[in-house]
């Protein structure tokens, strides 16, 4: 296992957040398995059903997300607004692999809250959490091709595209071509 070095030249693209990035509690199971059942959500995203029992069990295992953890290699946040602490929506970081320093994102904000530019300040907080505190080297995210409001954002934030997976997913059913996104440490120091 290695022990990546902090670089302390990383900045945020911008300094102000309405949101912010909270561990999930107990009461976040009903608003979790809500927001997996919203037909915007499960339009572009592979969601299987889950129970709400499996959803509680998970968030045991996700309450307390302190980056680095080598022991674990899924982390899961709620994105709150920080006015009136109103839930919007909740962002995965998924751990390829420690030794190598490479995770990947999902992300999905409930549709009432679309296009308000919450998801853009969720993934650039969680950029700061991926890079800053998990100190990894490469940021992963795949969404279907057929999702503009996903790779637009992706790409807002310093993605770079990498290719199309064929046939990646399967959604609702049919299979759909995802692309392969990433940010790497370098890029985003350079922002
Ligand atoms: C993808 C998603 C997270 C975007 O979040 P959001 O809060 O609505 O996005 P923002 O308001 O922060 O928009 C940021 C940028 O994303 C892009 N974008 C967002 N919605 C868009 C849309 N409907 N069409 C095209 N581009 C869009 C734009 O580039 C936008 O920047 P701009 O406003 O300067 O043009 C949200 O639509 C969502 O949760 N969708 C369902 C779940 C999902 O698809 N998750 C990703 C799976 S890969």
């Amino acid at each position: 296992m290695i022990s990546p070095i902090i670089n302390s030249g990383l900045q945020d693209l911008s300094p102000v957040f309405r949101v912010r990035l909270r561990d999930p509690g107990p009461s976040d199971a009903a608003l979790i398995y809500r927001w997996r059942n919203e037909n915007a959500l499960q339009a572009h995203q592979p969601l299987v059903y889950l129970s709400l029992d499996h959803i509680q069990s998970d968030i045991e295992k996700t309450s307390s997300n302190n980056l680095p953890n080598y022991s674990r290699e899924r982390f899961q946040w709620i994105i709150e607004r920080l006015s009136d602490s109103e839930p919007l929506g909740w962002m995965t970081l998924s751990i390829r692999t420690w030794e190598h320093q490479i995770g990947e994102i999902g992300y999905s904000i409930s549709e009432a809250y679309h296009g308000q530019g919450y998801g853009f300040e969720a993934l650039q907080i969680m950029l700061q959490k991926a890079f800053c505190e998990a100190h990894l080297y490469r940021v992963e995210a795949k969404c279907s091709v057929e999702n503009p409001a996903s790779y637009k954002l992706l790409e807002k934030v310093g993605f770079k595209q990498e290719g199309v997976l064929r046939e990646y997913f399967n959604i609702r059913g049919k299979r759909f071509d995802h692309y392969m996104y990433s940010v790497l440490r370098s890029d985003y120091i350079k922002r």
